[in-house]
């Protein structure tokens, strides 16, 4: 006997539900935030490159220098889906988990699957040092 038309899109949501629940599960054991620090972080002017950008490690923050001498903030966690952006390269701060890019000028989404930007973080400037935090 074949399966009806509503046997066979019920068991194809099921499988659809399925692994979109994976997908995530898999990003947020990826992110492991327990071990990151979301307080103040500091950096060398110098180690943020013009037109480019530092992900500091082992914190919740991503700093860049569109322009030089202009040094902005973000914090890590990708709207999609939760994971930690990690690179970034070509003007544009990456995702690993889908692909998800961010202009490095003010977070915004410059390809998806994320929907929205990335959060801003506060940056200030003392000497060659940068201090950022979350805003
Ligand atoms: S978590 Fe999916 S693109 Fe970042």
């Amino acid at each position: 006997m074949s399966p009806t038309r509503r046997e066979i899109l019920r068991t194809v949501g099921s499988v659809t539900a399925l692994a979109t629940t994976s997908a995530v599960t898999g990003c947020n054991t990826f992110q492991n935030s327990n071990d990151v620090h979301t307080g103040p972080a500091t950096v060398k002017a110098a180690d943020v490159p013009v037109g480019g950008g530092t992900v500091i490690d082992g914190t919740n923050f991503v700093i860049t220098q569109p322009t030089k001498g202009t040094f902005k903030g973000f914090v890590r966690v990708c709207p999609h889906a939760g994971c930690q952006v990690d690179k970034v390269h070509d003007g544009a701060i990456l995702c690993p988990c889908h692909g998800s890019k961010f202009a490095i000028t003010d977070g915004h989404v410059t390809q998806g699957p994320a929907t929205s930007g990335l959060g801003k973080a506060t940056v200030t400037q003392k000497g060659e040092t940068l201090t950022i935090s979350g805003s």
